[in-house]
């Protein structure tokens, strides 16, 4: 009996080490791609919450969620749809996998695919967490598809050239240096 108990774990360990190899060795060689896998810290993400100040009914999505922090921490309060999207097969099934085990008030929902195809109309705020060359493939479509009072949340970059929106910058001091939330608001 023990015997069988000892051997399980150490198949759960084993489990746990390829898990965890395999999830390395994606996000190092995902550095290689124009936008790499790196997630948002949680005081930044707890921030972003606050300036978002999501109201009941409002629809909400990461674009490029990586594992879904920002989705689990958006749904922990928010009642409505949380939406995640991911083009990375092995971080969107570990995402998947995590809202299995997590409980919120939210409705989430992981989409695997590409954000530059993901109709945006319904959308009241977007976040995201993705690098200029990642920001300059979406800013067409964000500017033609969001609607009038609909708010996105850009951590680290600005998003250059979006037309019909309001920019704020807030500072974010970070331990070694300040990092910005830039902040959208669709006026017309
Ligand atoms: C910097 S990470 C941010 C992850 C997550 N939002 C977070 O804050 O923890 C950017 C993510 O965007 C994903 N990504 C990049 N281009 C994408 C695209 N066109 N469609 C969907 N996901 C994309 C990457 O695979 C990566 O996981």
């Amino acid at each position: 009996m023990i015997n069988c108990i000892l051997a399980g774990i150490q198949f759960l360990l084993l489990l746990a080490a390829v898990g965890m190899i395999l999830y390395m060795g994606y996000v190092m060689q995902s550095f290689k791609n124009p936008v790499p896998y790196v997630p948002t810290d949680k005081k930044t993400i707890k921030k972003m919450i606050a300036v978002a100040k999501i109201k009941q009914g409002d629809k909400v999505i990461d674009l490029g969620s990586g594992i879904g922090k920002i989705v689990f921490a958006v749904a922990k309060h928010h009642t409505g749809e949380v939406i995640g999207i991911e083009k990375s097969r092995l971080l969107f099934s570990i995402s998947r996998l995590w809202a299995l085990l997590k409980k919120g008030k939210g409705k989430i929902k992981f989409v695997r695919g590409d954000f530059t195809k993901y109709p945006l109309g319904n959308i009241n705020i977007v976040m995201c967490f993705l690098t200029p060359e990642g920001i300059l493939s979406i800013e067409e479509k964000l500017t033609k598809e969001l609607l009038k009072g609909a708010m996105i949340l850009s951590y680290m970059f600005p998003i250059e050239n979006i037309r019909g929106f309001k920019e704020t910058k807030i500072p974010l001091k970070e331990k070694k240096k300040t990092n910005y939330l830039f902040v959208y608001n669709k006026l017309y």
